[in-house]
């Protein structure tokens, strides 16, 4: 048995990830898979909620395990698995949708943000964070990577156990979430959080001439109009990006550059993309190995399915027999 705190995390199989996905997310859980028992999850039933084409779902779930993968999630060390191939994360989500209250749902932002963009709201993006909720506790899991826009959820979580606990006797620890450095990534409109609909990433695919393409245009300290007028870097996503990518003494000297007025955009992008460019090549590398054997991919995945399932299997008997749901 393992000493170490269970941590569990969960991304959307939006296939190929982008450097959102990679900082915000992936660079993170692979920095934590040494310190805590981790479980990685890839949340197909939460990707359902949303409109999607069902002929890409396969390769989307495959794509995204498979990058994950790449980035340095060892199935050696952590386990990896993709969520509807553990039937018991809906079968106690429904069990926790008895608990949770339409109230505390009704406040989730991301349900707000997301009922609002569309004509006819289904049930399921309502009690997404219920389902959230349910792949965290179904594991006993304490620890919780992810981002910033994930905290609310998180509180309802710990909201939804404290509820469960107190009807039923105490049963799930309460799940603390853990923000990595990179809080929030916005896209290359230095506007809106990178994501693939918005079509602002970087994907982790990209060759370096891609790279630089989507740089140059990308959106800097809008007040820095020439290159005479000094920037603030705070004011600048590229700046964000640089403090993710570059060693530190890079870091300040780019942003006393940006400050004094020394260095233009374009060359101050070009030192990025020399940074992010090493960083992404192994990853390459190794995605590429990768999709020429998807069957070690899929092997992992069920390998991961199987030690989730006995662990979940084990969870829902104890929160059966706690509801008095189990014939004796
Ligand atoms: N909702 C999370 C996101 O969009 C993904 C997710 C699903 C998750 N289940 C999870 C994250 C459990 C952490 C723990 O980023």
């Amino acid at each position: 048995m393992s000493t170490q705190k269970r941590l569990f995390s969960g991304v959307q199989p939006s296939g190929e990830l982008h450097i959102g996905n990679y900082l915000g997310a992936i660079r993170n859980w692979v920095a934590l898979q040494s310190q805590f028992e981790c479980l990685f999850c890839v949340v197909d039933y939460h990707a359902i909620t949303q409109p999607y084409a069902v002929d890409d779902m396969q390769p989307r779930i495959l794509d995204a395990a498979t990058w994950i993968l790449a980035c340095g999630v060892d199935p050696e060390k952590a386990t990896l698995f993709v969520q509807s191939d553990v039937p018991e994360h809906t079968e106690l989500a429904w069990i926790l949708n008895s608990v949770a209250t339409m109230g505390d749902l009704g406040r989730m932002t991301q349900f707000k943000e997301k009922a609002e963009q569309q004509a006819s709201v289904n049930a399921g993006l309502f009690t997404y964070p219920v389902l959230q909720t349910a792949d965290i506790v179904l594991y006993k899991a304490e620890v919780v990577p992810v981002g910033e826009d994930q905290v609310q959820h998180l509180e309802l979580a710990r909201e939804i156990v404290r509820s469960f606990n107190g009807r039923y006797g105490q049963t799930f620890p309460e799940p603390q979430p853990r923000i990595g450095a990179a809080r929030r990534i916005l896209g290359l409109d230095n506007q809106f959080k990178m994501s693939k609909s918005r079509g602002n990433t970087i994907t982790l695919s990209e060759s370096a001439e891609s790279v630089m393409a989507k740089l140059a245009p990308a959106v800097t300290d809008v007040n820095r109009k020439r290159l005479k007028d000094p920037g603030d870097p705070e004011k600048c996503n590229v700046y964000t990006l640089h403090t993710h990518y570059d060693p530190p003494e890079v870091v300040s000297d780019v942003a006393e550059q940006c400050r004094a007025a020394g260095r233009g955009c374009l060359d101050c992008k070009k030192i990025l993309h020399r940074h992010m460019v090493a960083d992404m090549a192994p990853i390459q590398a190794r995605a590429a190995e990768l999709k020429a054997h998807p069957e070690r991919v899929r092997e992992i995945l069920a390998a991961g399915a199987d030690h989730c399932r006995a662990i979940a299997r084990e969870t829902l008997r104890e929160v059966r027999d706690k509801m008095g749901l189990n014939r004796r």
